[in-house]
């Protein structure tokens, strides 16, 4: 109806900028390489993009440590470039989202510098400091036992001022205090307005929940004895104030009528996430939840896990949990996605990832999670990349070497320092981060077959190594194939279109959520459903599914010729339609 906002039923396309395309030749990804790609990503059939941080930066996080929010860092290009894009996309008939990072900045932020300069500097208050403990023997310790999310404490001593400051993430990225008004209105006016002004149509929320802190900053639970210091997610995220800085946020944002999606990690509770997302809180459009990519994650650190660690009963009961927010029954709204540039390629997790010798399971695979993930409601996020089935790096790449995400290379480190005693540690953090860790998703994009897989010149160093696979794995080779995993991309997203109602706001429904190997489940809208059947096996599985099908169907779409509806093949998926 007219009323429906526009991204309830969109598709939307993510970029990471290092590594999407490059223009001249330096080997990283930048602003004119994206805008000479908007055709191809146009010829997908999605509604926006969201361009992920292309702020300056000293880039120890890729971006998501800001150190001017109203410049573009210079390799990426300048605030002309951005002002290009937005009008480019916008000829195209395509929105675009900036991400918003607004829980730290850069410790090389203007503010930021100021702040750490003096105790009694006007800014001083605009980041968390607090003074030490100390031990009877005299031994400084920080405020309190948080550990950050890239490992160490989560408090950086300056011995300039003789203090503690808060860092949720890395040391480089200092926390901002949101208690100052003074602070928060800076952060709308610099990070907010600024871009709205130039017409962008809203934003990717960065760690949306995480602004307000306890201010007595209590010792987290002891969740893992081996150490020093503790995840304490459920301290500071979601905290007293939070919602009424979105609120605060809130009314901006409508302003400009923009959308915003936030990343909600760490929140189980479905009663809570709805705070976030309820129409009538006006806060956020829409959230990132984490329940379905988390499966298989070590339970306290993200890497202290094996391979393939998750089961297709865990898998679907995190679904029918997230599906619960978006099936007509709440007035809020959310999301569905696989990928990330913060997650490891959904062919390498869920699927066979090996293009090269396998490649008929690769592709049938890859076309099964895409039936997978768009069929689920909810706003459709798809990574660049993901629409060809690009897959892991090789578990051989030597991870000091390639590996470059600040997260993976600490996780290893702390391995290799800290578990010696441990034999086998170090072959299962590798094997960990092969398997899940976020530099996969940042590799070249492999747009065809010639050196450095058309991302950067024959003769260019891309700032991260090109995969093997990509003569093989790439757009060119796709793009006139019918069969391809990009031609299947593209029909799924107009079938997705077409038959929104269902496929985007329908209701899930598992029909068997005990079953380890083959997914089947329905979603219902007014006088049809979708019945989806996914094997997530590399082998053939007996199934019955005439008895979910009773009354007229069709088939939408499909990854095998044959559809006997008593057996479906090695990585099959149907999408039926029954009026
Ligand atoms: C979430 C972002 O997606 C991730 O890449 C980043 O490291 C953290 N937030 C910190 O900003
Ligand atoms: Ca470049």
């Amino acid at each position: 109806s007219s009323s429906t906002p526009w991204w309830k039923t969109a598709a939307i396309y993510q970029i990471y900028p290092a590594s999407f395309k490059d223009s001249n030749g330096d080997g990283i990804g930048d602003l004119p390489g994206i805008i000479g790609k908007l055709d191809y990503i146009q010829s997908l059939g999605v509604d926006a993009i969201w361009l992920c941080p292309m702020y300056d930066s000293p880039q120890h996080d890729m971006g998501y440590d800001i150190s001017d929010y109203e410049a573009v860092y210079a390799p990426y290009g300048t605030v002309a470039d951005v002002e290009t894009l937005i009008a480019a996309c916008h000829e195209r008939g395509m929105r675009i989202l900036l991400d918003l990072v607004i829980n730290h900045t850069s410790d090389q932020h203007a503010w930021f510098k100021e702040s750490r300069s003096s105790k009694t500097n006007p800014k001083r208050n605009w980041y968390i400091w607090r003074p030490a403990r100390y031990d009877a023997d005299g031994t400084r310790r920080p405020p309190n036992n948080w550990r950050s999310t890239f490992g160490g404490s989560a408090w950086e001593w300056d011995e300039e001022t003789q203090e503690y400051y808060l860092h949720l993430f890395a040391v480089q990225q200092p926390d901002l205090n949101w208690e100052l008004s003074e602070t928060r209105v800076a952060i709308y006016e610099s990070a907010v307005e600024f871009w709205l002004r130039k017409g962008i149509d809203g934003f990717r929320v960065d760690t949306v929940n995480m602004y307000s802190k306890p201010l007595d900053f209590p010792d987290a639970p002891v969740i893992d004895p081996t150490l020093d210091c503790q995840p304490a997610y459920s301290l500071y995220c979601n905290g007293p104030r939070i919602h009424e800085f979105l609120r605060e946020l809130g009314h901006i944002l409508q302003r400009y009528n923009a959308m915003t999606v936030g990343e909600l990690p760490h929140t189980p509770r479905m009663a809570d996430v709805l705070d976030y997302v309820s129409a009538k809180q006006k806060q956020l459009s829409m959230v990132f939840q984490f329940d379905l990519v988390d499966i298989g994650f070590g339970a306290g650190l993200r890497y202290d896990t094996s391979p393939r660690n998750w089961t297709l009963s865990d898998l679907r009961a995190r679904v029918a949990r997230t599906q619960a927010l978006v099936d007509g029954s709440t007035d809020g709204w959310s999301t569905t996605f696989l990928e990330n540039h913060d997650q490891a390629r959904s062919v390498s997790r869920f699927g066979c990832d090996d293009a090269v010798t396998h490649p008929e399971l690769w592709e049938r695979s890859a076309k099964m999670l895409a039936m997978f993930v768009a069929s689920l409601s909810g706003t459709l996020f798809v990574y660049q990349g993901q629409e060809i089935g690009m897959a892991n790096a090789p578990a051989d790449w030597d991870i000091e070497e390639e590996y470059k995400d600040l997260d993976s290379l600490n996780y290893y480190n702390y391995v290799k320092e800290h578990r010696r005693d441990d034999p086998g540690a170090l072959a299962r953090a590798k094997a960990a981060l092969a398997h899940l860790a976020r530099d996969h998703g940042r590799m070249p994009m492999q747009w065809d077959a010639t050196p450095n897989a058309g991302f950067t010149t024959a003769s260019a160093k891309p700032w991260m190594r090109v995969h093997d696979n990509y003569p093989t794995l790439n757009v060119k080779r796709q793009v006139h194939r019918p069969a391809s995993v990009l031609a299947f991309w593209r029909e799924l997203l107009r079938v997705r279109r077409a038959n929104a109602a269902v496929f985007a706001e329908g209701v899930f429904a598992d029909t068997d959520a005990s079953n380890e190997a083959v997914f089947v489940f329905e979603k219902r809208a007014v006088q049809q459903k979708l019945v989806v059947a996914l094997n997530f096996t590399a082998d053939r599985q007996v199934v019955d599914l005439a008895a979910s099908l009773g009354g007229t169907y069709k088939t939408l779409l499909k990854n095998y010729e044959e559809e006997p509806l008593d057996a479906l093949q090695p990585y099959e998926g149907r999408i039926y339609l029954v009026q």
